[in-house]
């Protein structure tokens, strides 16, 4: 068997027939007769399957009793022009070999299994027509952010998971500690004593690249980050993860509106991406799930997103008649349904909302004249709400310093921060984009558990 070299599926479908081939993959369906089995087999390349047929004259039953749903085989045979609809080609069988078989407890037997109870076997579910799309697409939107990046002489940086700061100031960490919880070593006043820990510091997983790729841009000039991020909020909701991908690119010499210049290119380079690259598998997502899916992608990609300022949205929205679940008022985080009205139902396009209250925004965001907001901006989409959050940063060290008194930080953790100020401070900006909120505009899930492999949650962190 081993003399045809093995040829994906993807690239099988599409070549000529009339030739000796060698396929491997798993098993979707068989069905058939007595003097016939069909076969649909994938193996990943595509959502497509291909046919295999074989000719009960050459195989027996006992050779087809192995062949079942989820079972893994290689087959040799000659790539003929399909009698049936719904494929060009099909192999017609010589020769099969099982690697794996499947009994039948494979849970995927059927089709039409709930997202929830595939949750449950997130193992497994790539196998399925939904997260195999879904798994390529996101494959696609990794190459696509570096080649973005790459394409404008950006250089990847990559920042440490394991930090002792709280680049965000909002305390949501995970602790990385080596001392023993039962028996902490402990300083006199009774606290624990962290110089003895692994680091000799109090330590966390990161919920940002930010701070350090700050360095990177005063020194590289333009960089991104593109990493896991870790957040310990207790949000259980379709649009939080407590490990996410977050993209961070930074960006020396920006002002805030270079800042949404290239939040907004970026985001509909993406788009553009997965509609000239992915096509197979957003028409398949398109028809599943959302029938508005691919028209959405298309007019994101052509409409100039909507940019209004914090006070203007806050002034729609109390103007809009609407009851909201909570009460507009300037000074207020605004909520995702806040978000959603504005986009969806007032702007009808993504909106980039800029100089926010600065009591609700991170201690680094450049502070306006009028000392009341901030250069922040965040890019708010159809269906997620908040896809992008950014800002100017403040570059003046004084004014640093002040704001982190004033929040009552720690500041000597950030020492090596405030000597970006310190030494040759530049204007600058950057943003993050949450990767998998990406995935849920681009692929139309609406459940953010969907769009990663694993995902982790509160109370949840199986496989
Ligand atoms: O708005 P955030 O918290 O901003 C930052 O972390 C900045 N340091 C970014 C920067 O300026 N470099 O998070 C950025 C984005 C959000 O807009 C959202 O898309 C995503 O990260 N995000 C989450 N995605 C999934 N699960 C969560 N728990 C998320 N929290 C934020
Ligand atoms: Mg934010």
């Amino acid at each position: 068997m081993e003399s045809v070299r093995r040829e994906k599926v993807a690239a099988l479908l599409k070549s000529q027939a009339g030739r000796k081939v060698l396929a491997k993959g798993w098993v979707r369906t068989k069905r058939g007769n007595k003097n016939v089995a069909f076969t649909a087999l994938n193996d990943g390349s595509t959502i497509h399957n291909i046919q295999i047929v074989c000719e009960m004259s050459r195989f027996t039953d006992e050779m087809m009793r192995p062949v079942t749903t989820g079972a893994c085989i290689g087959v040799t045979g000659t790539l003929v022009e399909s009698q049936g609809s719904g494929q060009n080609v099909e192999i017609l069988a010589d020769e099969i070999t099982v690697y794996g078989t499947a009994d039948t407890s494979y849970p995927l037997q059927k089709k039409g299994h709930s997202l929830e109870f595939l949750r449950e076997i997130a193992h497994l579910r790539p196998r399925t027509n939904t997260f195999g799309a879904v798994l390529r697409i996101r494959h696609a939107m990794a190459f696509a952010i570096h080649k973005f990046f790459n394409d404008k002489g950006f250089y990847y940086l990559h920042t440490p998971l394991i930090t002792a700061s709280d680049a965000e100031g909002a305390g949501a960490m995970f602790q990385v500690t080596c001392l023993d919880l039962q028996n902490p070593p402990k300083k006199e006043d009774g606290t624990i004593d962290y110089s003895k820990d692994f680091f000799a510091r109090h330590t966390n997983l990161t919920v940002s690249g930010q701070l350090e790729g700050e360095t990177g841009a005063l020194a590289l000039g333009e960089i991104y980050t593109f990493g896991p991020t870790f957040r310990a909020e207790n949000s259980n909701t379709p649009r939080h993860l407590a490990e996410f991908w977050m993209v961070e690119p930074e960006m020396a010499f920006y002002e805030i509106e270079d800042n949404m210049d290239l939040a907004e290119e970026f985001i509909k380079y993406l788009v553009k991406y997965a509609l000239d690259n992915c096509m197979d598998d957003l028409q398949f997502l398109n028809d599943m799930f959302d029938k508005e899916l691919i028209t959405r992608l298309q007019s994101v990609i052509s409409t100039e997103f909507a940019r209004i300022s914090y006070t203007e949205g806050v002034k729609i929205l109390e103007n809009s008649g609407r009851k909201f679940e909570f009460p507009v008022y300037w000074g207020a985080d605004l909520q995702s349904e806040h978000e959603r009205y504005l986009v969806e139902e007032h702007f009808k396009k993504p909106v980039i909302m800029t100089d926010y209250p600065k009591d609700i925004k991170a201690f680094y965001m450049k502070v306006n004249p009028d000392n009341k907001t901030v250069r922040g901006m965040d890019v708010l989409f159809p269906k997620i709400g908040e896809i992008i959050g950014g800002s100017q940063r403040e570059e003046n060290y004084e004014k640093l310093q002040n704001r982190i008194k004033e929040l009552g930080m720690n500041a000597d953790s950030l020492w090596w921060y405030m000597d970006t100020r310190k030494f040759g401070s530049a204007p600058h900006s950057g943003f993050g984009l949450g990767f998998e909120r990406l995935l849920l505009f681009v692929t139309g899930m609406s459940n953010i558990r969907d769009v990663i492999p694993f995902p982790r949650t509160p109370k949840s962190a199986e496989f």
